[in-house]
């Protein structure tokens, strides 16, 4: 298992490109489902778990072709085509390594008639349950089954689903792309009330649009689709990652420097980039990104995870990474997930002084941290961890870092282009 070492103190100034958005991309890549024409995804990130749903499409007929990184673009051009499915099961072994493999279970119903995807597990930072999912599909005239650690769900007598109204009673983008996936090849009419309306839910819907969808309320939490015969191929670009921004500019706020985050769009980014400013750093709102610079001491600030456009679960660990440096007392709340906080003992270990209760955490500043072997437990976890590396004195290993790759393109280099000393080590 490889390992990625920081030796820490560096003042972080430069340019950052920002990739395409993971979060966008899981969801936008099961729509070739929803047609036998050829889609193709520009700005793809280069991220493992892009390429394992590029495994998983394929184990169900869906022919995908890979072409590097044209000129002048960042990210990587993908064209998919799901002319000869020949599976509707999405196994155990793809699902138990990807969560994010229960979207192929909306769209696969819409084309198909039936889907069977294995019930994810949890994860380190909750048990995840995906009862929204199933409840949205059963209420758009799904039958859905649960066998042998497998969910079914089919359309009555293996037709189309007719659609209908789901009120969601908790906020998931899941569940709400799972949802919108099938209803725009339903009968009818579809209505979604209290959706999420994640910045990667408007990618969804954009890219569903330009595939011939018929959508309402794009954007707010009451969607309205009226399914449709058939949708077409299209070419897309996939969002900027506004998780990845936000991680990098909590890079300069921990180490007192200054990154222009290119391609970050500042309206998926709001909550970041006013708790950013609320810390004393300097945002700054440009043609092409978000130049954030730190100015002094970082200040503390009380914080609530909550969907968007609040402030995002995703950039909690970023942010407690960062405020163990601030001049004072910080709270945070986290709202979304059960068990978001393990990298609070990693960071303990390298002297940051924080108190979880429960959900809620205070960080009390500190005046400098100090290197040490930490050990990566999730995606975002393991970005707090080299955050925190970033800044402390002497040398950080950070292991386990296949959970960085889920997420990160690139890191290493991004960091190294802007002053960090950082390296990854395979382990032999
Ligand atoms: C998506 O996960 C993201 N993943 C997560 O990002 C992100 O943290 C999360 O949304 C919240 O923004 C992808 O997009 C691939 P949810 P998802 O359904 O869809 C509960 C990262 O780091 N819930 O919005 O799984 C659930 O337990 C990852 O990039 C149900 O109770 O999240 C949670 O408490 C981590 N029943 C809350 O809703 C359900 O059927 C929000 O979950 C579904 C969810």
């Amino acid at each position: 298992m490889d390992s990625i070492h920081i030796v820490g103190g560096k003042r972080l100034e430069g340019a950052i490109p920002i990739s395409g958005a993971k979060n966008a991309a899981l969801t936008l890549l099961p729509c070739a489902l929803l047609t036998d024409e050829k889609l193709t995804l520009t700005n793809l990130p280069r991220l493992a778990d892009v390429d394992s749903f590029g495994h998983l499409l394929n184990m169900l007929g869906v022919s995908t072709k890979v072409e590097g990184v044209k000129k002048g673009e960042f990210g990587r051009r993908m064209t998919l085509q799901a002319d000869d499915l020949h599976s509707t099961v999405a196994p155990y072994d793809m699902v138990r390594r990807m969560r994010a493999s229960i979207l192929v279970l909306g769209p696969m119903l819409a084309r198909a008639g039936e889907s069977t995807v294995s019930l994810p597990g949890g994860c380190a930072i909750g048990d995840r349950p995906i009862d929204l999912h199933l409840r949205a599909l059963e209420a758009m005239g799904a039958e859905i089954e649960l066998a042998a650690g497998y969910v079914k769900a089919s359309a009555p007598n293996g037709g189309r689903i007719s659609g209908g109204d789901f009120s969601f009673p908790v906020v998931s983008v899941g569940a709400t792309e799972n949802a919108l996936m099938a209803a725009v090849l339903a009968t009818g009419r579809t209505q979604l009330f209290n959706a999420a309306r994640e910045p990667e839910i408007v990618d969804l819907c954009n890219l569903l649009v330009a595939m011939g969808a018929q959508i309402q309320g794009i954007g707010s939490s009451h969607l309205i689709i009226d399914g449709v015969e058939k949708l077409h191929g299209c070419t897309y670009a996939v969002m900027p990652d506004r998780i990845e921004a936000g991680s990098y500019a909590c890079a300069a706020g921990i180490t007192g420097g200054s990154i222009d985050l290119v391609g970050a769009r500042p309206e998926d980014m709001l909550a970041t980039t006013n708790a950013l400013a609320q810390c004393g750093l300097i945002v700054e709102f440009h043609d092409n990104g978000i130049k954030v610079s730190a100015d002094g001491k970082l200040r503390p600030l009380a914080l609530s995870t909550a969907p968007f456009p609040g402030f995002a679960t995703d950039m909690q660990a970023q942010f407690m990474a960062m405020l163990c440096m601030a001049d004072g007392e910080s709270f945070l709340e986290e709202t979304i997930f059960e068990n978001r906080y393990m990298h609070v003992p990693e960071l303990r270990r390298m002297g940051a002084n924080i108190d979880v209760r429960g959900r809620s955490a205070i960080v009390h500043g500190v005046n400098g941290l100090t290197g040490a072997s930490v050990m990566a437990t999730d995606l975002r976890a393991s970005m707090s961890l080299i955050l925190a590396g970033l800044a402390a004195e002497g040398e950080t290993e950070v292991l386990r870092v296949y959970h960085l790759d889920r997420g990160y393109e690139r890191l290493e280099e991004k960091l190294s282009a802007v002053g960090a000393t950082i390296e990854r080590r395979s382990a032999g």
